[in-house]
């Protein structure tokens, strides 16, 4: 059997949205994923995918169902069979065997964990509203900051009474065992083993999951006194992470989904002034800096994210990391500055919701102009300064993973700092390939001698870069020359080059401007290697010899025992592994020729184009051409040069 904590995993994994897309083209329609249902015959679409249900549903036939059961039904298995599919793709462990008495405690600890702050949560709720201090110490704080009585409801609000062990006795008293009050950090144990609670005197926040059961809490001390701290956390547990979890979004999801937006904010407080303000979409990252597991946890819902910001300059600065990394994960980050001195609860409090939201349309800004705006402040006539805010800007475009999204900043970087285009697009480049290097450097070490330190004092060898494509070119198909870099990758990987492994140096210039192989078999090959990469530095041949896709384990073969002719370097029978020196020439011509190829056909393409055209129609082509003839010059010079 699978456990129920190996499904868990599995379906927490799983992006509804990838598991299908390995079997049918999907349409981003909004929020959804759209296509042909492939259950039934149809030429208009309704089949539709939802990642933030995690759900498909056809409404042509009425099928629906999960990731798992598409696979079932579409690979005609058994559902177990289909969930290993699952895990499979997403690397989670699946234990067949019969969970040994340990893992099955684990479990019922885990749900025992659950059940406690269930417990709790209802505990300080029920203080809140019937205790007499409950009600004249807590009801009168959330009263006075503004909280309605459906506010207090909604976010389960409550109040732990302020002496030291009320709630633990109370909780023990009614059967709950000490082990989970300190697991879940409810109670803390002194050393004569008795427990004391770790809220008392507190006004509590429970912490929800995305599903809505209460995993932590935070308290807030009622003390203006400085020495004690604002907030005291539940500590991180088998079911509280705060990395992975946003205050507010099970409240928020719903409303994330239907705008196709998120707010992002700092607080409980202010997460709850938003909410109560009729601005249901805002979460907050309660005071940490972001996680990428928590912009993955928006992301599941909308890609679009406005941060809000107070109005004061170190908290602003501090944020601007956390901006790079929303772009990192290709989310559209926008920027909301409040007025000085206002954070979202008091701004959310003084204004009625019309001035509210009038204010977020009129002020919110992309983060190119907002980054600029903050870095440039009062130099803006310093050249040196705005030489370091442009390096700055380069360096957050650079981050985000899509092409377009990235062309569309440096446009408008371009306009903001006066600068060329072409100079910043350059600029970006370079740093993309120097991170996809830095990353490849970085990645462990294989155990096996390296080649490349055996060197001694030689400096290893700058890594030699091919000329960039410009990006609005579009891939074009050139079967040969996409098999010799598959070749390349699947005989020499392994080996070094330029001091990183000859496939990190393939996938990096080639993925690196996001080319990517139109023959779909190339291309699988190609996109598993890469995620091999990513998580090793060495890749195993046999696994795409022994493939569960026939197609790629027949061409590994092929390509391997060199049934066809490849260019002429490679057509003695047994390729031995090549000397350094040697694949430091004939890799990067391999993808030289390659990129010649698509750069050839596009210009190709653009005098075809050019034909007819006049007026600033045809000066943009012209411009394209000139661009194009630039990067096919330079590699045909490298392609004559003989050494690098
Ligand atoms: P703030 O200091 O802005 O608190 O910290 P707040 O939420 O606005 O609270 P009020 O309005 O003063 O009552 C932002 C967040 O940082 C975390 C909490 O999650 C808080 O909501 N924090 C702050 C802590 O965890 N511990 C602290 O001591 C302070
Ligand atoms: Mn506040």
């Amino acid at each position: 059997m699978i456990d129920q904590a190996t499904i868990d995993r599995i379906m927490d994994a799983a992006r509804i949205e990838e598991v299908i897309g390995d079997y049918i083209t999907l349409k981003k329609r909004g929020a959804n994923y759209t296509a042909c249902c492939p259950f039934h015959n149809e030429k208009t679409p309704s089949f539709s995918v939802s990642p933030a249900r995690g759900i498909f549903k056809c409404f042509g036939c009425g099928k629906a169902g999960t990731a798992v059961t598409f696979v079932m039904a579409h690979e005609n298995t058994t559902y177990w069979e289909a969930l290993k599919v699952v895990a499979k793709k997403y690397g989670v462990d699946v234990k067949e065997r019969e969970l040994s008495p340990e893992e099955q405690q684990h479990n019922n600890d885990r749900e025992s964990m659950m059940i406690t702050a269930a417990y709790a949560q209802d505990y300080f709720t029920k203080t809140l509203h019937n205790h007499v201090d409950g009600k004249n110490i807590g009801m009168a704080y959330f009263a006075e900051r503004g909280f309605t009585k459906a506010t207090i409801d909604k976010f389960q609000l409550g109040y732990c009474l302020d002496s030291r062990a009320a709630f633990s006795n109370t909780a023990l008293r009614d059967g709950y065992k000490k082990e989970f009050l300190v697991k879940t950090g409810l109670s803390v144990e002194r050393n004569n083993g008795e427990l004391i609670d770790r809220f008392f005197g507190r006004v509590i926040f429970p912490i929800h999951s995305v599903s809505g059961r209460v995993v932590g809490f935070g308290g807030r001390t009622l003390k203006s006194d400085k020495s004690v701290p604002k907030y005291v956390n539940s500590p991180e547990s088998e079911i509280y992470h705060k990395s992975n979890t946003l205050y507010g979004i099970y409240f928020a999801k719903k409303a994330m989904m239907q705008s196709d937006k998120c707010f992002l904010v700092e607080g409980y407080t202010d997460v709850i002034s938003m909410h109560q303000a009729g601005i249901g979409n805002a979460v907050a990252s309660s005071g940490t800096s972001l996680t990428a597991d928590q912009i993955r946890l928006i992301k599941r819902f909308t890609p679009n994210v406005t941060v809000l910001y107070d109005g004061d300059a170190a908290g602003i600065k501090a944020s601007l990391r956390g901006i790079d990394m929303l772009l990192e994960e290709g989310l559209n980050v926008k920027t909301l500055l409040l007025p000085d001195g206002e954070d979202p609860d008091s701004f959310a409090k003084s204004r009625s919701v019309t001035e509210f939201t009038d204010f977020i349309s009129q002020h919110e800004e992309d983060f190119i102009s907002f980054k600029t705006k903050i870095l440039l402040s009062d130099s803006k006539n310093d050249p040196i300064r705005r030489a370091e805010v442009i390096t700055d800007m380069v360096r957050s475009i650079a981050v985000i993973p899509e092409a377009i999204p990235r062309s569309v900043y440096i446009r408008e970087c371009s306009k903001l700092m006066e600068i060329g285009e072409d100079v910043l697009t350059g600029e970006v480049a370079k740093l993309r390939r120097k991170k996809l290097y830095d990353d490849a450097r970085d990645a462990p070490r294989p155990r096996e001698p390296q080649p490349t330190a055996a060197a001694g004092d030689a400096a290893p060898p700058e890594a030699v870069h091919t000329p960039s494509i410009p990006a609005f070119v579009e891939n074009i198909f050139c079967r040969e020359q996409e098999r010799e870099l598959i070749y390349l990758l699947l005989r020499f990987g392994n080996q070094s080059c330029f001091s990183v492994r000859v496939s990190a140096y393939i996938i990096n210039e080639i993925a690196g401007e996001d080319l990517s192989f139109q023959n779909l078999v190339y291309r699988q090959i190609f996109e598993e290697y890469r995620k091999l990469l990513e998580a090793s530095e060495t890749v195993d041949i046999r696994r795409f010899i022994n493939h569960p896709d026939q197609k790629i384990c027949e061409l590994t073969i092929d390509l391997l025992s060199q049934k066809y002719t490849l260019s002429k370097i490679w057509k003695q029978p047994d390729t031995p592994d090549l000397e350094e020196d040697r694949l430091r020439v004939e890799v990067p011509k391999a993808i030289n020729v390659y990129k010649s190829k698509i750069v050839t056909q596009a210009i190709m393409h653009l005098q075809l184009e050019l034909e007819g055209k006049s007026g600033e129609e045809l000066d943009a082509l012209l411009l394209k051409l000139g661009e194009l003839n630039k990067v096919r010059t330079k590699l045909s010079e490298m392609l004559a040069r003989p050494v690098f």
